[in-house]
């Protein structure tokens, strides 16, 4: 925090801004944030988006060109060609990999030269020459990369929530002219639901999030989550909500009503907030789609997809005045400026959140930089990384302390949640029922 002043017109004093956090925004190669995240897989593109014709994208500060080539294989290389340069987006795709259009070069999907048309046989070049690539690997119809140091590589992660029965899922895609951080740490703002979602633009979401909620925060295997508590009618609402370090969410049901009892409820979206550049963030991953979910049929998977989500305020193209009128997500990130300046904050005690994910990254970032450490997720006896996020609700009476019943509450949720870790989705719905059986019964 700078130039602190109580005096009113103090514009004159307060004009000076500093520069941004760049252990925790920077993302080019060589950067210290950069690099611990490129050592994770990062979705770079839903799958279709790469349909007869090469893709440009820029991930993590680099130009790339994603392509599909005949025989069915991604490849994701560097946009420029190593001859001279031109563009692999105007590249020609080949049965196996990809030819530049300039002179013909022609690369394999990891890179390797096939072929230098014009060169005479026995040139050097095919030995002495690579096109950068990077790993991909596709999941539900999204395109994933490993852009870091190829030894190592990690496994590609299954969470939990990726294979849940009776779940529909659609990949989506939204980009925003803001810094990833400030995306990402919206997430553990949820304060700002009832302020920004409710009171500010009136109720975007289920009315249950315009309810004052009691918040907590705490870590789990994966990151930390926060902790929400909400008093609805006869009912106590709890709603766990992921970090997954280093830059992937999972939030619960969009419209929550906490109408009914329900047990470890999982999610309504998986999202990474991928860096485009230092400037602009790519946010990509699945809606998911149940009854259980969407009890009042709001959801609509049929305008989820490339820039768009059928929930508002995540996507720019409003008209100005909407967006001024009823400002969401969208807005409020990309008006924190390209790169929101941590010195000029005065964080309160409702940023407990931010203050704790930017802490827990930094940790992250430090030890990466310092010992080459990038730690990975455990997997359960499913073979799949088990998530923290959820909503259980249950009838529990007012009391007379009502902030110490919800308090309570919502502790022995949230140790219910990160202790059933290990177990299976149904051991950790039993595990949470009893508990509320018989600590909270009415
Ligand atoms: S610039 Fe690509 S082949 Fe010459
Ligand atoms: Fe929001």
């Amino acid at each position: 925090m700078s130039q602190q002043t109580t005096a009113g017109y103090s514009g004159y004093h307060q004009r000076q801004v500093p520069a941004e956090d760049p252990e925790l925004t920077h993302v080019g190669p060589g950067t210290r944030c950069g690099e611990y995240l490129r050592r994770y897989w990062q979705p770079v593109a839903m799958s279709a988006e790469v349909k007869d014709l090469p893709v440009p994208v820029r991930i993590l500060g680099e130009d790339l060109v994603v392509f599909r080539d005949k025989k069915g294989d991604l490849g994701l290389l560097h946009r420029h060609c190593a001859h001279r340069g031109a563009s692999l987006e105007f590249g020609i795709i080949m049965d196996c990999g990809i030819k530049c259009c300039y002179h013909g070069w022609h690369f394999d999907i990891d890179g390797r030269l096939l072929d230098a048309p014009s060169e005479p046989a026995g040139s050097p070049v095919r030995q002495k020459v690579t096109q950068g690539a990077y790993p991909v690997h596709e999941h539900g119809e999204i395109i994933f990369a490993y852009m870091g140091p190829p030894e190592h590589k990690p496994p590609f992660p299954v969470y939990d929530t990726m294979c849940l029965a009776d779940t529909d899922s659609k990949p989506f895609s939204l980009s925003m002219p803001a810094n990833w951080l400030q995306v990402y740490e919206n997430t553990q703002d949820p304060i700002h639901v009832l302020h920004l979602h409710a009171l500010s633009s009136g109720i975007q979401f289920g009315a249950a999030s315009g309810v004052e909620q009691l918040i907590d925060y705490r870590d789990t295997p994966l990151g930390m989550i926060n902790v929400q508590t909400r008093r609805v009618g006869e009912h106590l609402w709890t709603r766990t909500t992921d970090s997954i370090l280093p830059n992937c969410n999972q939030t619960g049901a969009i419209w929550e009503e906490a109408e009914s009892s329900k047990i470890f409820q999982r999610v309504s979206m998986l999202r990474w907030m991928v860096p485009i550049d230092n400037t602009n963030t790519l946010t990509i991953g699945w809606r998911y789609f149940n009854d259980r979910l969407d009890p009042r049929g709001q959801d609509d998977p049929s305008i989820v997809g490339k820039e768009s989500i059928d929930f508002i305020g995540q996507t720019g193209g409003r008209s100005y005045e909407e967006q001024q009128r009823q400002p969401g997500d969208y807005e409020v990130q990309v008006s924190q400026r390209p790169i929101a300046v941590h010195a000029l904050e005065n964080r309160v005690t409702s940023d407990r959140g931010v203050t704790r994910l930017r802490r827990l990254l930094r940790e992250r970032v430090q030890a990466h930089a310092e010992s080459g450490e990038a730690p990975l997720p455990q997997t359960n006896e499913a073979d799949t990384i088990s998530t923290y996020c959820q909503d259980t609700v249950c009838s529990v009476k007012a009391s007379t302390d009502e902030d110490k019943l919800m308090k309570h509450f919502g502790n022995r949720v949230a140790d219910c949640v990160v202790e059933s870790g290990p177990l299976t989705e149904a051991q950790r719905i039993e595990h949470i029922q009893s508990m509320c059986e018989k600590e909270f019964s009415d």
